[in-house]
């Protein structure tokens, strides 16, 4: 936060956020990717020849990417971990976030993936929904519910992922706004990396005050299981536990407020889809999985090849960093038919949006849990939910990461 926002105004996450956006976001890349796959199932493409002239290249990146777009090249990368390895990572969000489970390799990732598994277990799920997710859910809605319009994205889908996370971590309310602009700092880490610093700085000093406390006297939250579980004699040392934390915020909440505000994006868009939805709550579940395929809130993930290796007839040599394309696989036309509409009622096909192999999102069923409150909450809720018949040029956008930045709808007040 500027010295001059904190002396005169209130803080406001999203004002924040939005600020440090940065540079102009691409609108639609997805006839590019189309374009790309009907070419080659790979590409090798030099990113110093798409900035402007003089940009720097982001902090740890490579020059040359291998950029995999279709949906069996992509398969065939994330299938092979020890040919196509997630340690690059260390190089990038590593820096600011310490040694996480994102940036590791077999044996090491699966030792702490069952460590860090342990605290996402079924009850632990059905315990979040009822006594965070909800309420909080609720809480927000109620604050514009008797107003008769909002914008879901500011007033919803932008707060409510991280203050589910500091209630699963089990910070204390007093830290809960510290937090908030920690992890908006941190989830800049791909815009500013001196802000992303600075913001892992003060995620420590918060977590911890809560992991002390809870070593002396665990409690029902992610900081107890991460303090206490041991697997084969091993336990998490503070730096890990620390590194943890910090990952929860870029790859939790940054992916589901964007995923969820997608997903409201196309059933708002499509009117006849929203109306079946809202009739048929069955729906919702495939609504959320087709959102995700369509509009997928994290583009692109990274691997290192470990040895010389083809892709799709495309050479990639050792060392080589390549690029996968999630949102191009998941409008890849030789497996979903129509694959750039928007379609709640297509045949259920797996995505890729949270990747596959042994470093898919461990999230995934906390994601989709959410998305459902949210919709489930708003239908409930929101009598006639629809798009501001007078808002204009309401869009998704992005390159990495995509999503509308707002979302202006009418309801009937309560
Ligand atoms: C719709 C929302 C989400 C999407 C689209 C998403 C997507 C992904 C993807 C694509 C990966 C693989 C990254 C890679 O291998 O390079 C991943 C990993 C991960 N996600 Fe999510 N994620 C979402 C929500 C969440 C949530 C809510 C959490 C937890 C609070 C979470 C925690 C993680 C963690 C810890 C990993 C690392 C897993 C590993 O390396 O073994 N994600 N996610």
């Amino acid at each position: 936060m500027s010295q001059q926002s904190s002396a005169s105004a209130p803080y406001d996450p999203f004002e924040e956020f939005d600020r440090h956006q940065g540079a102009e976001t691409v609108r639609d890349p997805y006839p590019a990717f189309a374009a790309m796959r009907r070419a080659a199932p790979v590409h090798r493409v030099n990113l110093r020849e798409m900035l402007p002239p003089g940009a720097p290249l982001p902090p740890g990146a490579a020059d040359i990417v291998w950029v995999a777009v279709t949906h069996d090249a992509v398969a065939q990368v994330l299938r092979d971990a020890e040919t196509f390895s997630s340690t690059g990572y260390a190089e990038t969000m590593g820096k600011v976030m310490g040694h996480t489970i994102l940036e590791m390799d077999a044996p090491e990732h699966g030792r702490y993936r069952a460590l860090i598994q342990k605290a996402f277990t079924r009850g632990a799920l059905e315990r979040w929904e009822k006594e965070l997710i909800g309420p909080l859910v609720n809480g927000l809605v109620d604050r514009f519910a008797a107003r008769g319009r909002a914008d879901l994205v500011r007033e919803l889908t932008f707060p409510f992922p991280v203050a589910v996370i500091a209630g699963m971590i089990g910070l204390p309310e007093e830290d809960h706004d510290a937090f908030h602009r920690g992890a908006v700092e941190l989830i800049s880490v791909a815009i500013d990396w001196e802000r992303a610093r600075e913001g892992a700085r003060k995620l420590r000093e918060i977590f911890a005050r809560t992991l002390e406390a809870r070593r002396r006297e665990p409690r029902d939250d992610l900081v107890s299981v991460l303090a206490h579980t041991e697997l084969e004699g091993t336990r998490l040392t503070d730096d890990e536990i620390f590194a943890f934390l910090n990952l929860l915020a870029p790859a939790g909440a940054e992916t589901t407020y964007r995923s969820s505000s997608n997903l409201l994006f196309g059933l708002l868009s499509h009117p006849d889809q929203l109306d079946a939805v809202r009739g048929s709550r069955l729906l919702v579940p495939r609504a959320i999985e087709e959102g995700l395929r369509w509009e997928c809130p994290l583009v692109s993930i990274m691997r290192t090849a470990t040895r010389d290796v083809t892709i799709g007839g495309v050479e990639i040599p050792a060392g080589g960093k390549v690029s996968l394309n999630l949102g191009s696989a998941n409008r890849d036309e030789t497996r979903y038919e129509n694959p750039e509409e928007f379609d709640v009622f297509r045949e259920p096909r797996a995505h890729m949006a949270f990747a596959f192999g042994p470093h898919r999102c461990l999230g995934m069923h906390l994601a989709r849990m959410e998305t459902r409150v949210v919709l489930e909450t708003l239908f409930d809720r929101l009598p006639n939910l629809r798009l501001d018949p007078e808002a204009e040029d309401v869009h998704i956008a992005g390159m990495v990461f995509r999503s509308p930045r707002r979302l202006p709808v009418r309801f009937d007040p309560a």
